[in-house]
């Protein structure tokens, strides 16, 4: 039998509720498929932050870096600021095992109901490919007061004059200033990663940007794209500004395949896809190093408010559960996974409150299993 080591952390809110169904589903697909995955817990998150003062060390990073995949709950807690377990905890990890994709299918599984009216499930399948380790999260940036801010407004007011002829104030009360900032390398590897996915889909890839306003960082992102597209004669594409892929993603959402995006886009747009393919329950993730640690997740957060209810819908995590086996090389059980989620939804029997059931998170994790091993 083949043996896993999986470390998971189950996070904040309802993490460990819908990380203890993933964990069953993918224990029953393990049965059924011959492989046995031992589950390594870590405690990382809010409470842990609280009684110890860690968010993740240095130390607990290295060890994570000698397993293959992580499975993750969610991150955040309304008892701490906004942005410091996200930031520590969560992003710290996408950076530190250098997962620049973040790969989220939006695919709406039959008999999901989707607000965009006369639009099923051939109509939304596709992969948005968010560049996940550059842009805007590179973290540079501060607050400057009244004195301090001299340098960078003298910065701009430079521009503005050699560009307008404008003479423009040289203080300000208070700024605020945050640098994006994408690389060759950065940018030609996740590119590079959604056009080698496009090849055994429809081979056709959007790239998403706004090199009409942003065009420094963005006119760099189209050339790299391009770079990479004549290398790719076979694969079709288009490019749309962030704005407008978001009126896409709704009127014509067949039109995509593949979308690649920079990262903080990329944020914007798999919100508004999750949205599409039926909700935030429904919309799993991956964070991925092809050659070193990755991480799956469901896109959604913590949702203190469900905390210890046994509520929420478990099937982002369960399906993320998917991606994570799929990673691990087992490809059979992780189509064996989404299969039989679709069949529980189809079922129409077992669904939490968000499908308009009255199940418990565990109910459903329970039904999936069931139907994975047959019973
Ligand atoms: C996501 C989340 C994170 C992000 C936050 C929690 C840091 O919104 O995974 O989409 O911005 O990437
Ligand atoms: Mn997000």
């Amino acid at each position: 039998m083949t043996q896993y080591k999986v470390p998971v952390l189950p996070g904040d809110g309802i993490g460990p509720e819908i990380i203890a169904e993933g964990k069953k589903v993918i224990d029953a697909a393990g049965e059924r498929f011959g492989f046995d995955v031992e589950w390594i817990e870590y405690p990382h998150g809010a409470d842990h932050y609280l009684e110890t003062g860690e968010l993740i060390s240095e130390e607990t990073l290295k060890e994570l870096s000698g397993y293959p995949a992580i499975y993750l709950g969610s991150i955040g807690d309304p008892r701490i600021a906004p942005g410091v377990l996200e930031k520590g905890i969560l992003l710290t990890a996408r950076f530190y095992f250098d997962q620049y994709i973040n790969l989220r299918p939006i695919k709406l599984l039959e008999g999901v109901w989707t607000p965009i009216k006369d639009k099923t499930a051939k109509d939304i399948d596709f992969v948005v490919v968010r560049e996940n380790t550059e842009d805007f999260y590179i973290g540079i940036g501060g607050r400057a007061k009244k004195g301090e801010s001299k340098d960078l407004l003298e910065v701009k007011r430079t521009l503005y004059s050699a560009k307008f002829g404008l003479d423009i104030e040289t203080d300000s009360e208070e700024i605020g200033y945050q640098i994006g900032l994408i690389s060759k390398e950065g940018t030609k590897r996740v590119i590079e990663y959604a056009f080698d996915l496009s090849e055994n889909r429809k081979k056709h890839v959007s790239s998403v940007d706004k090199a009409n306003v942003l065009s420094d960082i963005y006119g760099f992102w189209r050339e790299e794209f391009n770079a990479v597209a004549a290398a790719h004669p076979d694969v079709t594409t288009d490019f749309n500004f962030v704005d407008a892929i978001t009126m896409w993603f709704v009127k014509n959402p067949e039109w995509f395949d593949v979308v690649v995006t920079p990262n903080m886009f990329g944020d914007i747009i798999t919100d508004l896809g999750a949205m599409i393919q039926g909700g935030l329950g429904l919309a799993p993730g991956g964070n991925i190093n092809p050659k070193g640690t990755s991480m799956f997740e469901p896109i959604h957060g913590s949702a203190p408010k469900y905390k210890g209810q046994n509520k929420v819908n478990p099937i982002a995590t369960i399906w993320a559960g998917a991606m994570l086996i799929e990673q691990l090389g087992e490809k059979e059980a992780a189509d064996t996974i989404v299969n039989a989620i679709q069949k529980n939804i189809l079922d129409g029997k077992v669904k939490t409150y968000d499908m308009g059931g009255k199940n418990t998170t565990s109910d459903v994790g329970d039904d999936i299993a069931r139907i994975i091993k047959g019973e």
